[in-house]
């Protein structure tokens, strides 16, 4: 059905899902209009007024017809709400093993940065067969990135970051759309998903890197800013220790836990007062206004590059 010129091509894991659901319910949805207007024919020429002086019989009651139109279309809409929560689950869950991206739309271009480095506008190379995952901000206004070939399309809103990802099957080149009105050059932000063999790919992504990797521009802005004077290694400065951060459960003032993911460190750079480690007091300025949504990836994946820290001192050796 890849030809079928009403639908672009399938080029990822999703395609032929979300083909198929959409199939089924044009299928339901003809149907049912067909069997609709028949039945309003048939039955208005059945059972017109022959004479002036007829009276229609009107019936009472029909128990058995009543359950048969009420049953029958609820298992038709449940199907479709399994099948639909089912490709929807799909598209929600990246694989842990997916190759991360970061996005940052903005009137009017798709900005798109790889781990290790490269930097790109309006186009996207990715590696045919791999997972990709790609965490998106906003820098201005409500956008949407849609690839019509993957069957994807996610709304990146400002102020948090958006996540989708996929898979593409097959080599070539695909329209990037953005499909949420976004002012007046909308029309204009669009571009080009480029799906490269592998080893294309590593030839493409290792080719020439200016600004070294993001983690690397992340710990020169994270010095520019003077970041490292209150956040230092070793845990005595006036904030918290960066070490090791990610992904840890991390104690809150308030008393509450939370998990450090991208969305809180995004949150504590520009809003730091919103959450306050336990132990510290709200002395960080906000950098709302002096980092991009660029460089706050960038820090974060600088501040992912440390990693967890092993404890000093010999590593566990030292007994309760
Ligand atoms: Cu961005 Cu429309």
């Amino acid at each position: 059905m890849g030809k079928f010129p009403l639908f672009p091509e399938q080029a990822s894991t999703f395609a032929p899902d979300v083909d198929h659901l959409t199939y089924f319910l044009l299928a339901v949805a003809v149907f049912f209009t067909v069997l609709i207007f028949c039945s309003i024919f048939y039955l208005a020429i059945r059972y017109r007024r022959r004479s002036d002086r007829e009276l229609p019989d009107v019936p009472h009651g029909g128990l058995a017809l009543e359950i048969v139109w009420s049953v029958i279309p609820f298992g038709i809409t449940m199907v479709m709400f399994t099948w639909g929560a089912s490709v929807f689950f799909k598209e929600s869950r990246p694989p842990d093993n997916a190759m991360p991206l970061y996005v940052v739309a903005k009137q009017w271009m798709w900005k798109i940065e790889h781990m290790e480095g490269q930097r790109e506008i309006n186009e996207l190379h990715i590696p045919l067969g791999r997972a990709v995952r790609l965490t998106m901000a906003s820098e201005d206004v409500i956008h949407s990135f849609y690839v019509p070939a993957f069957r994807v399309k996610q709304d990146v809103v400002p102020g948090k970051y958006s996540t989708i990802w996929f898979q593409p099957t097959k080599p070539g080149k695909y329209h990037l759309f953005c499909a949420e009105f976004c002012g007046t050059r909308h029309s204009g932000m669009i571009g080009w998903v480029y799906v490269m063999e592998p080893r294309d790919y590593q030839n493409w992504v290792s080719g020439g890197t200016p600004a070294g990797t993001l983690a690397e521009s992340g710990e020169k802005l994270f010095t520019d800013l003077a970041c490292s004077n209150c956040h230092k290694a070793d845990g005595t400065g006036r904030c918290p220790s960066l070490e090791g951060l990610f992904g840890k459960t991390v104690q809150l003032a308030n008393g509450a836990k939370i998990v450090a993911d991208e969305p809180y460190i995004r949150e504590s750079i520009l809003h730091p007062a919103a959450k306050i480690v336990a132990g510290y007091l709200p002395v960080m300025p906000t950098f709302q206004g002096l980092v991009t949504e660029d460089g706050v990836l960038q820090l974060i994946e600088y501040i992912k590059s440390l990693g967890p820290k092993p404890v000093v001192g010999g590593g566990g050796a030292l007994g309760k």
